[in-house]
């Protein structure tokens, strides 16, 4: 049976073990989907960020061992293990940031379209309790696709007249990590030096890499851009294919993850100028979600930024990718629509 409810003396937590003597301020992060490929090395490096000082991991299965094995780590924030649908309004309740990874991952030959049958459901049923138990938290779509996922999430919080469309993001972070390893690797420069923007969604050709701007520039030969624009594009099916059908990436998903969300954090507690890529409510297009770079603050997305000046190839590869991502965007938001 996978339904396992231990509760402590308290008659309310599964585990809780930590540290909160440090003085930044109290932030409580809840990973829905934290005992899953992606959920468990998010959560040990969500336990690694200072800027946490409340863990709730949540899953329908296996948390309390994650929970167990991660509060172990001598850093500062508590972890809660919660386990079952009776218990996700408790992992919610007091949160700031909200992480989904829940949902299941791609085999070899399938797209992240495949999984919508499936995910769809997880992340309408997640997100209502969101509007139920925390509807200010910042909400970090990792579930796939997330061309589809973020438009259900926004129905489901109009819904529950707690939709802020600055506090939902698509995580995309994982195409701005691969976009800078693969250009640093083709222009030989020094990958912590490399920052390169992508916009548009996440699966395929709606992942535009702007190589047009990456820094350091490299003036690489448009052959080597349209090369590296293929591989970011597949980046996801490329870790598929070598997993064999033991599900998509994870490690550097996780590390991608933790990105975002330490800029969320960052952002919540007032630093300035953080600037990430995500897929976010958007007017840079005619599309109501577009991904590209934002700026982070005390309320989530504080400015949505513009694309700056494209290419030809990449102007070309925005209007290609429109097609597709309004069909996606539309599949989210007729699915969280019917009855
Ligand atoms: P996984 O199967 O290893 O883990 C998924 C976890 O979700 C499991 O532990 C499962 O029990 C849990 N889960 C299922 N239903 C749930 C529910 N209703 N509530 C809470 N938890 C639930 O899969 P994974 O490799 O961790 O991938 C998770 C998702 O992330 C997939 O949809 C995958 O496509 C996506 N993903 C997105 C990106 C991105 O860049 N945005 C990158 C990689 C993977
Ligand atoms: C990725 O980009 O790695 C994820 O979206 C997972 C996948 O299915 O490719």
């Amino acid at each position: 049976m996978f339904r396992y409810v231990a509760r402590s003396a308290a008659g309310k937590h599964l585990l809780r073990r930590g540290y909160a003597t440090e003085s930044a301020p109290d932030r409580k992060v809840a990973v829905l989907g934290a005992a899953g490929g992606i959920g468990q090395p998010l959560a040990l490096l969500m336990k690694l960020n200072p800027l946490v000082s409340r863990l709730a991991l949540y899953d329908i299965a296996n948390t309390p061992g994650v929970a167990a094995d991660v509060s172990h780590v001598n850093t500062r924030s508590e972890v809660t293990g919660y386990v079952g649908e009776d218990q996700l309004g408790q992992a919610l309740e007091g949160c700031d940031v909200v992480i989904i990874p829940a949902g299941v991952p791609r085999k070899p030959g399938m797209t992240r379209d495949d999984l919508f049958n499936i995910n769809a459901g997880i992340v309408k049923g997640l997100c209502a309790a969101i509007a139920k138990y925390c509807p200010n938290a910042l909400v970090n779509m990792i579930s796939n696709p997330v061309n589809s996922t973020v438009p259900i999430a926004a129905e489901v919080f109009k819904k529950a007249g707690t939709y802020d469309e600055k506090k939902l993001f698509g995580v995309t972070t994982l195409d701005v990590v691969r976009a800078k390893t693969f250009y640093a690797g083709k222009a030989k420069v020094n990958v912590a030096d490399v920052n390169v923007p992508v916009v548009g969604g996440h699966a395929g050709i709606t992942i535009l890499p702007l190589f047009s701007q990456a820094t350091p520039k490299a003036n690489l030969p448009e052959d080597d851009i349209k090369a590296l624009t293929k591989r970011t594009q597949d980046g996801g099916t490329e870790v598929v294919e070598a997993k064999a059908g033991k599900g998509s990436a994870t490690l550097s998903m996780a590390y991608a993850g933790a990105i975002f969300a330490d800029a969320c954090l960052k952002g919540l507690n007032g630093v300035p100028n953080v600037v990430e890529c995500s897929f976010v409510q958007s007017t840079v297009t005619e599309l109501p979600f577009f991904a590209s770079k934002v700026r982070l603050g005390k309320n989530g997305v504080e400015e949505v930024l513009g694309l700056g000046p494209l290419s030809d190839y990449e102007k070309e590869g925005l209007e290609k990718l429109k097609p597709e991502l309004k069909a996606s965007i539309e599949k989210g938001i007729n699915f969280a629509n019917q009855i």
